[in-house]
């Protein structure tokens, strides 16, 4: 069942372009929808029949163990692959994004692990990276290091000095900047992967709070991470994928943070081992 997905070609909407808020149904629309989305990547189909909504004010989590299909998952809605089965839609058009500016042009941002930020350059450069603003020829600095300024305390965000190179901020500040110029930006979903696995827990702690303020000023955020605890902390909505399929998927109403552990630390399989294990005499 598939129906034309525009390319990206045809996208000409600007970063923010805001689509419908309720349906003809009165249900609130996603901003982006999954609907039985698969990927093959020659012979390993490392997704399957994949269901996932992002709102608008909420947090979803994907959790998942090692070569689940996270990333996989997100490389889709950052248009960095095209999925091979089932329909993709951000503000109810389908779509097949094969590039990550036609991502970005439909308003979703993605920061990676490895952030794609200049380690020598100072914090106010690397905000507005790609975007400069000029007055004339010339870079104009004064204006871009404000709008920094006031961005990065609107969310309370403690850097100190802007003029910093950011290879000496911490991994979490880093995050955190990375959080704000998407936001600064237009986007309206903003996809994370990962973003606290290399954090100890006073920075993921201050990355989740940004997390959180991320949803509150509106946007869907999408949150990848093997942290349950995380995980829970900030999600509305949250979704564990095994194996290239959708293992649970559950409002916060739904489940509990032990529930969601177990599911991650494997569920039924986890007491098979337990059975076996007794078995061999551990
Ligand atoms: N470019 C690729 N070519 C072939 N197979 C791939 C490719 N990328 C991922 N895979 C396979 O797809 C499956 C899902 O991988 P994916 O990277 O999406 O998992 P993940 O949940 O992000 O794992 P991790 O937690 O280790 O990051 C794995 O079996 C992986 O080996
Ligand atoms: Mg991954």
């Amino acid at each position: 069942m598939s129906t034309a997905a525009q390319h990206d070609d045809d996208v000409t909407g600007r970063a923010g372009d805001p689509g419908e808020d309720h349906r003809s149904d009165g249900r609130r629309a996603p901003l982006v929808e999954m609907a039985e989305v698969g990927k093959s990547y020659g012979n390993v189909q490392a997704l399957r029949g994949v269901n996932l909504s992002v709102y608008p004010g909420e947090v979803t989590c994907v959790l998942g163990d090692n070569g689940a299909g996270k990333s996989t998952l997100i490389k889709i809605m950052a248009g960095l692959h095209e999925h091979t089965e089932g329909t993709f839609s951000v503000h109810g058009i389908s779509r097949n994004l094969s590039s990550p500016r036609a991502a970005q042009g439909l308003g979703i941002a993605t920061v990676y692990q490895d952030l794609a930020l200049a380690p020598l350059m100072s914090v106010w450069r690397n905000f507005f990276m790609g975007n400069e603003l000029r007055k004339g020829l010339f870079l104009d600095k004064d204006t871009m290091r404000r709008v920094a300024d006031e961005e990065l305390q609107k969310m309370g965000i403690e850097i100190g000095d802007l003029d910093r190179p950011v290879g000496g901020l911490s991994g979490g500040q880093k995050q955190c900047i990375a959080i704000a110029r998407a936001i600064y930006f237009g986007a309206k979903v903003i996809i994370l992967d990962e973003p606290t696995a290399a954090l100890g827990v006073k920075q993921s702690g201050v990355v989740l709070k940004y997390i959180a303020a991320a949803r509150d000023a509106g946007l869907g955020v999408v949150f990848i991470t093997h942290n349950p605890h995380h995980a829970y902390l900030v999600g509305n909505h949250f979704v564990v994928l095994k194996l290239g399929r959708v293992s649970m998927d559950a409002h916060r109403s739904e489940v509990t943070l032990e529930q969601l552990t177990a599911e991650m630390a494997g569920g039924q399989e986890l007491t098979e081992l337990q059975h076996e294990m007794r078995g061999v005499g551990a």
